[in-house]
This record gives C-alpha cells, sequence and structure tokens, in this order.
C-alpha cells in the first residue's frame, strides 16, 4: 500500500490520448509538442514519445527537461528571456520562438544555429476566463501588428500562436484559425511552420478528430506550412488521479471531511479558477464537503456524494489530476507533498517519487 497523497497516473489511460493525438497527427500531417507547462512527469516520457514529436517549453528549465528526458524535437519559448540564460537555451533547443520583436531584435544573432520564430496574437481567444486570456487587452503575449513583423521577417522563418484555451469546440477552433488566416495570411504566406500551440481539448470524447485533422491539413497546404501543435492538457487529461485519505469527519451544518491533501498546494489551478475538483461516481445519499487540511480557509475540494457515510480511514480519488497540479504543486503550510506513482500496463503500481521533510526543509533556506 502507497502512503497517501499521491498521485497516480494510469499509463493505459495515458495511452488513449495518445492513440488520438498519433491518429490526427497521421491524418494531419501536423506535430505534436507535449507542452511541458502542463505536464512535466518524466517518468512517463518513455511511452509519451512514441506518440509525440517532442516538446515545448515556457523557459530555461523547461527546455533543457525536455531536451534530456524527452529528446526528439525541442521547441524553446519563454515570455522573456535573460542575457544570462540565453545561450543555453539555444543550446537545448532546435526551435526557439521569441514573445517580442524586441526579444527577437535582442537575442537574433545568438541564436543564428537554429531557427527562428516569433510569438503572433491575433487579439481574440477562446477564454472567457481573463487571468488566462492571451488576447486580454494590452497582453504581453505576442506581436499582432503585421506591419511591424512584416520588417523582421529576414530574422524568422515561423510563427507560434497560442489563442485557444480549454477550447472542447471544433467549430470555434474552426472561426478562430479563419480570423488568423484573414488577419495574419501575408505572414503564414512567408513562413515555413506554424505552431497552433495549445488549449484545443481534441482527444475529448465526441471531438471530430477527422475534421479537425482535415482542417489542420488544409491550413497546411494553404500556406505550405509545417503544423505543430502544442497539447498540454488534451495529452494527459483523465489519466491521473489524486488519492487522499480521510484524516477528520464534522458536521458544521453540513456533512465535511478533511483529508490528508490540499487543493491550494496540489490541485492549485482549481481553486485559481474557481472550480471544484472531480469525484466518480459522485453518487449516493451521503453529501460532504470535502476540504484540505491547511490553514486557508477556502481549501475545499468541492462538494460529492458517496454511497456510505465516510470515516477516518476512508479513500478518495480526485479525477483528472495530472494537467497543471504536479508541475504547481507547492509547500504550503508544509504539507506532505504527494508522491508520484504509475500504474503499469500489466497493471502493477510502482513509486516513482516520494518527497520527505528534507526536501521541504531544502526548498527553503
Ligand atoms: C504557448 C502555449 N502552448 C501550449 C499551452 C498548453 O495549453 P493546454 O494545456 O491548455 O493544452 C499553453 C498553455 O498556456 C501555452 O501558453
Amino acid at each position: 500500500m502507497i502512503e497517501t497523497p499521491y498521485y497516480l497516473i494510469d499509463k493505459s489511460k495515458l495511452i488513449r490520448n495518445m492513440e488520438k493525438i498519433a491518429h490526427v497527427r497521421e491524418k494531419s500531417g501536423a506535430k505534436a509538442l507535449l507542452a511541458l507547462k502542463c505536464f512535466a512527469t518524466w517518468s512517463v516520457f518513455d511511452l509519451m514519445r512514441d506518440y509525440m514529436d517532442g516538446t515545448t517549453s515556457s523557459s530555461l528549465f523547461e527546455v533543457r527537461l525536455g531536451r534530456e528526458k524527452f529528446g526528439k524535437e525541442t521547441h524553446a519559448y519563454s515570455v522573456a528571456y535573460g542575457d544570462n540564460e540565453i545561450d543555453e537555451v539555444v543550446s537545448h533547443a532546435d526551435k526557439i520562438i521569441f514573445n517580442s520583436i524586441s526579444q527577437l531584435e535582442r537575442y537574433a544573432e545568438r541564436a543564428v544555429g537554429i531557427a527562428r520564430g516569433l510569438r503572433l496574437n491575433p487579439q481574440v481567444s477562446s477564454s472567457s476566463f481573463d487571468l488566462a486570456d492571451p488576447a486580454r487587452p494590452f497582453s504581453r503575449l505576442g506581436e499582432w501588428d503585421v506591419a511591424k513583423v512584416e520588417r523582421v521577417m529576414d530574422r524568422i522563418n515561423g510563427f507560434m500562436i497560442h489563442n485557444n484555451c480549454e477550447n472542447k469546440n471544433f467549430d470555434l477552433f474552426d472561426r478562430l484559425l479563419a480570423q488568423i488566416e484573414e488577419r495574419f495570411g501575408s505572414l503564414l504566406e512567408r513562413a515555413d511552420w506554424v505552431s497552433l500551440g495549445g488549449g484545443i481539448h481534441f482527444t475529448g470524447d465526441d471531438y471530430p478528430v477527422d475534421a479537425f485533422s482535415a482542417r489542420l491539413r488544409a491550413f497546411s497546404d494553404r500556406y505550405g506550412v509545417q503544423v505543430y501543435l502544442e497539447p498540454g492538457e488534451a495529452s494527459i487529461t483523465r489519466s491521473t488521479t489524486l488519492e487522499v485519505t480521510v484524516l477528520d469527519t464534522l458536521y458544521n451544518g453540513k456533512n465535511l471531511a478533511i483529508v490528508d491533501s490540499s487543493i491550494e498546494a496540489h490541485m492549485l489551478d482549481l481553486l485559481i479558477y474557481r472550480e471544484t475538483a472531480k469525484v466518480s461516481p459522485n453518487e449516493g445519499p451521503h453529501s460532504y464537503m470535502i476540504c484540505g487540511k491547511s490553514c486557508l480557509a477556502g481549501d475545499v475540494f468541492g462538494e460529492f456524494r458517496f454511497a456510505d457515510a465516510l470515516k477516518v480511514g476512508d479513500r478518495i480519488s480526485f479525477q483528472d489530476a495530472a494537467g497543471y497540479t504536479m508541475v504547481k504543486k507547492n509547500w504550503f503550510n508544509g504539507v506532505k507533498m504527494p508522491a508520484i506513482a504509475i500504474k503499469e500496463l500489466d497493471g502493477s503500481v510502482r513509486t516513482v517519487r516520494e518527497f520527505t521533510y528534507a526536501d521541504f526543509e531544502k526548498s527553503l533556506s
């Protein structure tokens, strides 16, 4: 028995996403790069490597991890690079995408050996949440002025555009891409490659993957470009649970159960985006508010239904716990950091990382 809390990555579930990605790659000709900002648990890269073309990154450390642990094609992107890191970034990357013309001008010469690109911002997106909307007013994420970009075309041969966010809707993707074509068509004509970023939930149930693939192929043919996708969430969705144990139960007008984890420390994005965790099947006569053990008053995973009354020692699995969790976990309150375990294809489970007091101590000084 592995001691809770721990993230449990189920390779047989991960493979379902990988097979859809491989299908889209084959049908569309697009390449798929894992977005490490979402998921960087390298112990399963041996499996993912067979289905994806490489990785994309947001920093020096991510591009290095991608190169060393995943291999294959390695893209570097960052909102801003510093003088002290640019040479090392270039040494790990096959392509570097600059966020602004000023960064491109500052570092183009230091990246002559690899392909260089620029992030474009079409000023429209599928995001309804201001915090995560790359097209929000005054956004710093990418260039939008075609005339300005035309002046630096001699130094780049590709573009990255990320304006899909949690987009499950193919028609919306199609419309957004049409807007990109209308606005940036003259630039795309002159490019060799275009990355369409992440945020497209094409591995979800009922997503029309064939229509999606045909749309990507048509885009690629129209401009003569190699298309890239940067799936983060779509790569790992529904592959992982966070396993926790009930430590206490109480009644304060509602039934409460406190578990040996914390949404603030171990599933932070849910809190940031005001979402609740998922429990399956979430059925039965007993309703509980499941709370974390940090001191934050709102450290609440959500309210769920159970077949039986909960008692100390009961186990709960939070579903869909891979994306933006392990990469964002923190030591708030000194709550024990969840271990990471992998369920292999033969059903055996092995722990690949445990965190101890020494890790907590070492994270501070
Ligand atoms: C440039 C870029 N690529 C890829 C991704 C991955 O997005 P997702 O995990 O929603 O697929 C993001 C997410 O913010 C991003 O900013």
